[in-house]
């Protein structure tokens, strides 16, 4: 769309309470400001200016490592210090000088926007050529929020919680902190805000009235969704926002046909995908960019995190870790697939099986208390309860070959680097540590004595 935005991102977030600066906290998985540019994004602004200040190396990495489309137009400004939210507009001053046009401001902590709304907002603002436009919205209880001081309902003024009256405090409408300004209009407000107020500082809002102030039109784009423009001050309010954003993801999935037992106790965060019939129990947490095909069953208290899942997959009471798992693989319960695992169709692992940087290829079974590291196990081999792949030896990591439709007996242990052949089959109780050739039997343990009536001596 025909506008360039700028994100206000430096705050600290004093409310907070934390180490980390506020617009890193994830809300349903993906830090707040990320979720924000993401729903920007969806409008393709000609370019996205974000302003960044306390911490802000930590800010953009979050930024660079989660964003929805990686094409976003990103220049990063750096306020240096945090001196209220005029003066971090301000600050991005030499990177709209030039640009003659709309600007729609954002702050970093309002994660509920969604895009359709940013969208309408500035449909709002083109037809009604303000030269600038306010989102407000009705809250019955507007603590912490600027409220919107009207005049014959023509917006005058925007008055902090600092600031405001008794009487101002009463008012419902708040300011949402969405606002659509017209370039060279907003830059010579700013010129003119100054911080005599409460807290010190360059308010914003205060563009406002000057603009009122020099007979500007200024328009209130009244949201009827309150919840939306929801600001995130506190971990409780953190906490709030997750859980809107986890009840609308879970309702976009139900409506795309995918069948969750009981959402309110199902956590599947922002990025995640998943296929029509797939049913998900209770207790599942399905993270970062992970993918689940249709007809699959995930039970328990299931954790997979950034992995991808076919069709007809069942998982029961495991944790699947960046790992690829194949149509009709069963897994658990109490499995483990650590990174790098690829399960291949058919495959079962069962459990107390752990897996990690291994490919089984289709048809393997691994039913019970087995461990697979540096792993490639060959086609339909079946692997005893108690294998323990041997793949480090305190310094370095060794693989382990084993051929297709071998057979591992129980308690066996692959002394990597390892080669077990196609059809070969290792007798139960071994520790193996020379490479077994195709078709052969290897046993390494010693002779089983028998003495005869000895508890009767
Ligand atoms: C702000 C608005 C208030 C509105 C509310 C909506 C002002 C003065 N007040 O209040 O009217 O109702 O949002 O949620 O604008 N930031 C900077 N640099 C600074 C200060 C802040 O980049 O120097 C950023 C913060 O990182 C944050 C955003 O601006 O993402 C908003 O700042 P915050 O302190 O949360 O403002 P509120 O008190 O919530
Ligand atoms: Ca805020």
């Amino acid at each position: 769309m025909d506008f360039m935005t700028i994100i206000l991102a430096a705050g600290k977030g004093t409310r907070m309470c934390s180490n980390l600066p506020k617009v890193v906290h994830k809300v349903n998985g993906i830090p707040m400001i990320c979720k924000i540019i993401g729903e920007i994004e969806k409008l393709n602004p000609q370019k996205n200016i974000v302003v960044l200040g306390h911490m802000k190396e930590i800010v953009e990495k979050a930024i660079e490592e989660k964003i929805i489309g990686k094409n976003a137009k990103i220049e990063y400004v750096l306020q240096e210090e945090q001196l209220g939210t005029g003066h971090a507009v301000l600050s991005t001053k030499g990177n709209f000088s030039e640009y003659n046009g709309d600007i729609m401001l954002l702050y970093g902590d309002t994660p509920l926007l969604r895009s359709q709304t940013l969208s309408d907002f500035y449909e709002y603002h083109k037809k009604s050529d303000a030269t600038t436009t306010v989102m407000t919205t009705i809250c019955e209880n507007p603590y912490g929020y600027g409220r919107i001081i009207k005049d014959n309902n023509q917006v005058k003024k925007i008055i902090e919680e600092k600031e405001a009256s008794t009487e101002e405090k009463k008012i419902k409408e708040v300011n949402a902190g969405v606002y659509c300004f017209k370039s060279r209009d907003l830059l010579n407000a700013l010129d003119k805000i100054n911080n005599n107020n409460e807290k010190g500082e360059y308010y914003l809002t205060d563009v406002i009235s000057i603009q009122v102030s020099e007979n500007k039109n200024i328009k209130s784009y009244i949201l009827t969704d309150n919840v939306e423009v929801m600001g995130v001050n506190s971990k409780i309010e953190l906490a709030e926002a997750s859980k809107i954003l986890r009840t609308r993801k879970n309702n976009e999935l139900m409506k795309d046909g995918v069948i969750l037992i009981d959402p309110d106790n199902t956590y599947i965060e922002e990025n995640v995908e998943i296929g029509k019939d797939t049913v998900i129990y209770p207790g599942a947490n399905l993270q970062g960019r992970t993918k689940i095909g249709e007809n699959s069953e995930i039970i328990g208290n299931t954790r997979i995190i950034d992995s991808i899942l076919g069709n007809n997959v069942k998982i029961e009471n495991s944790v699947i870790e960046e790992s690829i798992v194949e149509n009709y693989v069963t897994i658990g319960p109490f499995a483990h697939l650590r990174k790098g695992s690829h399960l291949k169709e058919y495959v079962h692992i069962g459990n107390f099986v752990e897996t990690k940087k291994s490919t089984l290829e289709k048809g393997v079974k691994s039913g019970h208390l087995t461990y697979l590291g540096d792993t490639h196990v060959g086609e339909n081999t079946n692997i005893g309860a108690g294998t323990i792949t041997c793949n480090f030896d305190g310094i370095n990591k060794f693989k382990t070959e084993i051929g297709r439709d071998a057979f591992i007996g129980s308690d066996s242990i692959l002394v990597a680097p390892v080669v077990i052949g196609d059809n070969a089959l290792i007798g139960a109780g071994s520790v193996i540590t020379k490479n077994v050739p195709d078709n052969a039997l290897s046993v390494e343990r010693n002779k089983q004595l028998i003495k005869t009536g000895w508890r009767k001596k």
